[in-house]
Protein backbone atom coordinates (compact mmCIF):
# COMPACT_ATOMS: atom_id res chain seq x y z
CA UNK A 1 0.00 0.00 0.00
CA UNK A 2 0.99 3.74 -0.45
CA UNK A 3 1.91 5.70 2.24
CA UNK A 4 -1.52 7.28 2.57
CA UNK A 5 -5.42 6.02 2.15
CA UNK A 6 -7.01 9.05 0.52
CA UNK A 7 -8.76 7.23 -2.31
CA UNK A 8 -9.62 3.06 -3.51
CA UNK A 9 -8.18 3.78 -6.71
CA UNK A 10 -4.87 3.91 -5.16
CA UNK A 11 -4.94 0.34 -4.10
CA UNK A 12 -4.91 -2.94 -6.28
CA UNK A 13 -7.18 -5.62 -6.46
CA UNK A 14 -4.73 -7.83 -4.71
CA UNK A 15 -4.26 -5.32 -1.43
CA UNK A 16 -7.90 -4.99 -1.06
CA UNK A 17 -8.30 -8.78 -0.54
CA UNK A 18 -5.35 -8.57 1.68
CA UNK A 19 -7.30 -5.66 3.70
CA UNK A 20 -10.34 -8.55 4.04
CA UNK A 21 -8.56 -11.41 4.79
CA UNK A 22 -6.58 -8.70 7.91
CA UNK A 23 -9.62 -8.02 8.95
CA UNK A 24 -11.51 -11.05 8.72
CA UNK A 25 -9.03 -12.19 11.19
CA UNK A 26 -9.23 -9.16 13.34
CA UNK A 27 -12.99 -9.48 13.55
CA UNK A 28 -13.02 -13.50 14.64
CA UNK A 29 -10.90 -12.34 17.59
CA UNK A 30 -11.46 -8.79 18.50
CA UNK A 31 -9.81 -8.38 21.72
CA UNK A 32 -7.02 -10.17 21.13
CA UNK A 33 -4.38 -7.98 18.64
CA UNK A 34 -3.46 -5.70 21.27
CA UNK A 35 0.56 -6.15 20.59
CA UNK A 36 -0.16 -4.97 17.10
CA UNK A 37 -0.38 -1.49 17.84
CA UNK A 38 1.03 -1.02 20.98
CA UNK A 39 2.34 2.66 21.30
CA UNK A 40 1.38 4.13 18.44
CA UNK A 41 -0.95 6.97 18.69
CA UNK A 42 -3.32 8.11 16.22
CA UNK A 43 -4.80 11.62 15.51
CA UNK A 44 -8.50 12.50 14.52
CA UNK A 45 -8.81 15.88 12.67
CA UNK A 46 -12.36 15.89 12.31
CA UNK A 47 -13.96 19.38 10.59
CA UNK A 48 -17.20 17.62 10.12
CA UNK A 49 -19.58 15.58 12.67
CA UNK A 50 -19.11 11.98 13.03
CA UNK A 51 -20.28 8.75 15.27
CA UNK A 52 -19.23 5.66 13.48
CA UNK A 53 -15.93 6.42 11.78
CA UNK A 54 -14.48 8.64 15.03
CA UNK A 55 -15.92 5.86 17.32
CA UNK A 56 -15.13 3.02 15.48
CA UNK A 57 -11.16 4.31 14.99
CA UNK A 58 -11.18 5.03 18.34
CA UNK A 59 -12.12 1.95 19.47
CA UNK A 60 -10.15 -0.34 16.60
CA UNK A 61 -6.88 1.78 17.81
CA UNK A 62 -7.46 0.81 21.49
CA UNK A 63 -8.06 -2.69 20.31
CA UNK A 64 -5.05 -2.78 18.80
CA UNK A 65 -3.28 -1.43 21.85
CA UNK A 66 -2.22 2.07 20.68
CA UNK A 67 -4.10 5.61 21.70
CA UNK A 68 -5.82 8.02 19.66
CA UNK A 69 -6.75 11.85 19.81
CA UNK A 70 -9.51 13.43 18.66
CA UNK A 71 -9.18 16.77 17.62
CA UNK A 72 -12.77 17.88 16.82
CA UNK A 73 -13.66 21.14 14.64
CA UNK A 74 -12.35 24.49 16.20
CA UNK A 75 -9.44 22.83 17.70
CA UNK A 76 -6.71 22.92 14.70
CA UNK A 77 -8.79 25.21 12.45
CA UNK A 78 -6.83 23.88 9.27
CA UNK A 79 -5.98 27.11 6.75
CA UNK A 80 -7.52 29.62 9.79
CA UNK A 81 -5.45 29.44 12.59
CA UNK A 82 -2.62 28.11 10.88
CA UNK A 83 -1.53 26.88 7.29
CA UNK A 84 -2.61 23.17 6.19
CA UNK A 85 1.28 22.39 5.56
CA UNK A 86 2.13 23.76 9.04
CA UNK A 87 -0.70 21.79 10.70
CA UNK A 88 0.30 18.80 8.69
CA UNK A 89 4.17 18.75 9.44
CA UNK A 90 3.75 19.53 13.21
CA UNK A 91 0.75 16.89 13.69
CA UNK A 92 3.25 13.75 11.84
CA UNK A 93 6.08 15.01 14.75
CA UNK A 94 3.48 13.69 17.44
CA UNK A 95 1.33 10.84 15.72
CA UNK A 96 2.07 7.54 14.10
CA UNK A 97 -1.14 8.18 11.78
CA UNK A 98 -3.62 10.64 11.35
CA UNK A 99 -7.36 10.43 9.82
CA UNK A 100 -8.54 13.77 8.10
CA UNK A 101 -12.64 14.61 7.73
CA UNK A 102 -12.37 17.55 6.10
CA UNK A 103 -15.09 19.03 3.23
CA UNK A 104 -12.42 20.28 0.27
CA UNK A 105 -10.94 16.61 -0.74
CA UNK A 106 -7.88 19.19 -2.11
CA UNK A 107 -7.32 20.13 1.26
CA UNK A 108 -7.05 16.06 2.18
CA UNK A 109 -4.19 16.32 -0.87
CA UNK A 110 -2.44 19.16 0.53
CA UNK A 111 -2.40 17.72 4.31
CA UNK A 112 -1.19 14.16 3.18
CA UNK A 113 1.80 15.83 0.91
CA UNK A 114 3.10 17.39 3.97
CA UNK A 115 2.26 14.99 6.66
CA UNK A 116 5.24 12.42 6.97
CA UNK A 117 2.85 10.25 9.10
CA UNK A 118 0.44 8.02 7.16
CA UNK A 119 -3.06 9.93 6.47
CA UNK A 120 -6.49 8.51 5.85
CA UNK A 121 -9.11 9.76 4.15
CA UNK A 122 -12.38 9.81 6.85
CA UNK A 123 -14.60 11.60 4.32
CA UNK A 124 -13.76 14.89 1.83
CA UNK A 125 -16.92 16.26 -0.09
CA UNK A 126 -15.60 13.96 -2.97
CA UNK A 127 -14.77 10.37 -1.45
CA UNK A 128 -15.28 8.31 1.64
CA UNK A 129 -13.16 5.50 0.71
CA UNK A 130 -13.23 3.71 4.70
CA UNK A 131 -17.09 3.72 3.55
CA UNK A 132 -16.54 1.80 0.12
CA UNK A 133 -14.20 -0.82 1.50
CA UNK A 134 -16.39 -1.64 4.51
CA UNK A 135 -19.06 -1.59 2.00
CA UNK A 136 -17.84 -4.18 -0.16
CA UNK A 137 -16.18 -6.27 2.53
CA UNK A 138 -19.86 -6.24 3.79
CA UNK A 139 -21.46 -7.35 0.61
CA UNK A 140 -18.72 -10.01 0.45
CA UNK A 141 -19.62 -11.49 4.01
CA UNK A 142 -23.71 -11.42 3.25
CA UNK A 143 -23.64 -12.79 -0.52
CA UNK A 144 -20.06 -13.24 -2.04
CA UNK A 145 -18.50 -11.17 -4.82
CA UNK A 146 -19.40 -13.20 -7.70
CA UNK A 147 -22.22 -11.79 -10.25
CA UNK A 148 -23.39 -9.67 -7.66
CA UNK A 149 -25.11 -6.48 -8.80
CA UNK A 150 -25.92 -3.10 -6.58
CA UNK A 151 -28.73 -0.45 -7.72
CA UNK A 152 -27.60 2.76 -6.06
CA UNK A 153 -30.69 4.91 -5.58
CA UNK A 154 -30.35 8.61 -4.97
CA UNK A 155 -26.90 11.13 -4.41
CA UNK A 156 -24.32 10.36 -6.75
CA UNK A 157 -21.85 12.48 -3.82
CA UNK A 158 -18.65 10.66 -1.54
CA UNK A 159 -20.11 7.36 -0.49
CA UNK A 160 -21.14 6.66 -4.12
CA UNK A 161 -18.31 7.57 -5.28
CA UNK A 162 -16.01 5.58 -3.46
CA UNK A 163 -18.58 2.67 -3.68
CA UNK A 164 -18.22 3.10 -7.62
CA UNK A 165 -13.92 2.43 -7.43
CA UNK A 166 -14.50 -0.30 -4.75
CA UNK A 167 -17.07 -2.38 -6.89
CA UNK A 168 -15.07 -1.49 -9.76
CA UNK A 169 -11.99 -3.25 -8.30
CA UNK A 170 -13.50 -5.79 -6.88
CA UNK A 171 -15.68 -7.13 -9.92
CA UNK A 172 -19.35 -5.72 -9.01
CA UNK A 173 -21.62 -3.90 -11.23
CA UNK A 174 -23.72 -0.93 -10.36
CA UNK A 175 -26.98 0.05 -11.45
CA UNK A 176 -27.59 3.73 -10.18
CA UNK A 177 -30.23 5.76 -10.77
CA UNK A 178 -29.83 9.76 -9.16
CA UNK A 179 -32.23 12.68 -10.44
CA UNK A 180 -30.21 14.77 -13.12
CA UNK A 181 -27.47 17.28 -12.27
CA UNK A 182 -26.71 14.66 -8.67
CA UNK A 183 -25.15 11.93 -10.44
CA UNK A 184 -21.27 10.82 -9.11
CA UNK A 185 -17.94 12.57 -10.11
CA UNK A 186 -17.79 13.07 -14.04
CA UNK A 187 -14.18 11.58 -13.39
CA UNK A 188 -14.95 8.68 -11.29
CA UNK A 189 -17.43 7.57 -13.98
CA UNK A 190 -14.83 7.40 -16.65
CA UNK A 191 -12.31 5.96 -14.74
CA UNK A 192 -14.59 2.89 -13.41
CA UNK A 193 -15.90 2.22 -16.76
CA UNK A 194 -18.80 0.16 -17.63
CA UNK A 195 -18.84 -0.70 -14.01
CA UNK A 196 -21.43 1.40 -13.61
CA UNK A 197 -24.60 1.96 -15.75
CA UNK A 198 -27.26 4.70 -15.39
CA UNK A 199 -31.14 4.26 -15.39
CA UNK A 200 -33.65 6.73 -15.73
CA UNK A 201 -36.55 5.04 -13.58
CA UNK A 202 -35.27 3.60 -10.04
CA UNK A 203 -38.10 0.55 -10.49
CA UNK A 204 -35.11 -0.45 -13.43
CA UNK A 205 -32.28 0.39 -11.18
CA UNK A 206 -33.61 -2.08 -8.06
CA UNK A 207 -35.19 -4.87 -10.68
CA UNK A 208 -32.49 -7.87 -10.51
CA UNK A 209 -29.99 -5.51 -7.72
CA UNK A 210 -28.55 -8.09 -4.90
CA UNK A 211 -28.28 -5.06 -2.83
CA UNK A 212 -29.79 -1.85 -2.86
CA UNK A 213 -28.00 1.39 -1.72
CA UNK A 214 -28.53 4.75 -0.51
CA UNK A 215 -27.51 7.55 0.98
CA UNK A 216 -28.65 11.01 2.29
CA UNK A 217 -29.50 13.82 0.05
CA UNK A 218 -28.60 16.48 1.99
CA UNK A 219 -25.16 15.45 2.90
CA UNK A 220 -23.09 17.63 5.61
CA UNK A 221 -21.89 20.94 4.00
CA UNK A 222 -24.93 21.19 1.73
CA UNK A 223 -27.53 21.74 4.39
CA UNK A 224 -28.15 25.32 2.53
CA UNK A 225 -29.42 23.62 -0.74
CA UNK A 226 -32.09 20.99 1.30
CA UNK A 227 -35.45 22.76 0.09
CA UNK A 228 -34.00 22.17 -3.32
CA UNK A 229 -32.41 19.01 -2.97
CA UNK A 230 -35.62 17.90 -1.64
CA UNK A 231 -37.29 18.81 -4.61
CA UNK A 232 -35.03 17.36 -6.89
CA UNK A 233 -35.23 13.84 -5.25
CA UNK A 234 -38.55 13.47 -5.25
CA UNK A 235 -39.25 10.07 -6.72
CA UNK A 236 -35.84 8.53 -5.34
CA UNK A 237 -37.21 7.39 -2.01
CA UNK A 238 -36.20 3.94 -1.06
CA UNK A 239 -39.58 2.61 0.51
CA UNK A 240 -41.32 -0.84 0.36
CA UNK A 241 -43.03 0.11 -2.78
CA UNK A 242 -39.89 -0.12 -4.57
CA UNK A 243 -38.31 -2.67 -2.52
CA UNK A 244 -41.54 -4.76 -3.76
CA UNK A 245 -40.27 -5.08 -7.34
CA UNK A 246 -36.84 -6.22 -6.46
CA UNK A 247 -35.50 -9.43 -5.63
CA UNK A 248 -36.74 -11.33 -2.63
CA UNK A 249 -33.42 -11.74 -0.96
CA UNK A 250 -31.98 -8.34 -1.95
CA UNK A 251 -30.43 -6.58 0.92
CA UNK A 252 -30.45 -2.79 1.77
CA UNK A 253 -27.08 -0.79 2.36
CA UNK A 254 -27.11 3.02 3.83
CA UNK A 255 -23.58 4.06 5.25
CA UNK A 256 -25.70 6.00 8.03
CA UNK A 257 -26.87 8.25 9.38
CA UNK A 258 -30.00 8.07 7.38
CA UNK A 259 -32.71 11.31 7.25
CA UNK A 260 -35.37 8.70 8.05
CA UNK A 261 -38.41 9.63 5.89
CA UNK A 262 -36.18 11.28 3.17
CA UNK A 263 -34.35 8.75 1.51
CA UNK A 264 -35.34 5.56 3.04
CA UNK A 265 -38.39 4.83 4.76
CA UNK A 266 -38.69 4.16 8.45
CA UNK A 267 -40.40 0.27 7.27
CA UNK A 268 -37.26 -0.28 4.82
CA UNK A 269 -34.34 0.89 7.35
CA UNK A 270 -35.97 -1.37 10.18
CA UNK A 271 -36.82 -4.42 7.83
CA UNK A 272 -35.09 -7.60 8.48
CA UNK A 273 -33.35 -6.91 4.73
CA UNK A 274 -31.42 -3.95 6.04
CA UNK A 275 -28.08 -4.83 6.84
CA UNK A 276 -27.00 -1.52 7.79
CA UNK A 277 -26.00 -2.25 11.47
CA UNK A 278 -23.31 -5.20 10.13
CA UNK A 279 -22.58 -2.82 7.74
CA UNK A 280 -21.56 0.20 10.52
CA UNK A 281 -19.71 -2.50 12.15
CA UNK A 282 -17.16 -3.43 9.96
CA UNK A 283 -15.91 -0.37 9.86
CA UNK A 284 -14.62 -1.01 12.58
CA UNK A 285 -12.72 -4.64 11.26
CA UNK A 286 -11.99 -2.96 8.04
CA UNK A 287 -10.54 0.02 9.48
CA UNK A 288 -8.04 -1.79 11.97
CA UNK A 289 -6.85 -3.77 9.31
CA UNK A 290 -5.81 -0.27 7.11
CA UNK A 291 -4.37 1.03 10.28
CA UNK A 292 -2.17 -2.01 10.79
CA UNK A 293 -1.01 -2.36 6.68
CA UNK A 294 -0.35 1.53 6.78
CA UNK A 295 1.80 0.80 10.17
CA UNK A 296 3.07 -1.83 9.15
N1 LIG B 1 -20.95 6.45 7.76
C1 LIG B 1 -20.20 7.35 8.43
O1 LIG B 1 -19.09 7.71 8.03
O2 LIG B 1 -20.77 7.79 9.57
P1 LIG B 1 -20.26 9.02 10.47
O3 LIG B 1 -20.46 10.26 9.65
O4 LIG B 1 -21.14 8.96 11.68
O5 LIG B 1 -18.82 8.81 10.78
N1 LIG C 1 -22.85 11.64 2.14
C1 LIG C 1 -22.85 11.76 3.58
C2 LIG C 1 -22.12 10.62 4.20
C3 LIG C 1 -22.02 10.64 5.68
C4 LIG C 1 -21.29 9.47 6.24
C5 LIG C 1 -22.21 13.08 3.95
O1 LIG C 1 -21.20 13.45 3.36
O2 LIG C 1 -22.76 13.76 4.83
Amino acid sequence: MKKDLISIKDLTSSEINELFELASKLKLNRKTHEALLKNKTLGLVFEKPSNRTRVSFEVGMSELGGSSIYLGSGEIELGKREAVKDAAKVLSRYLDVIVLRTFSHNRLIEFAEHSTAPVINGLTDLLHPCQGLSDVFTIKEKKGLKGITVAFIGDGNNVANSLLYACNKMGIKVKMACPSGYEPDKAVIKEVGDTVSFFNSVEDAVKDADVIYTDVWTSMGKEKEREKRLKAFNGFQLNAKLLKLAKKDTVIMHCLPAHRGEEITDEVLDSKQAIVIDQAENRLHVQKAILVKLLK
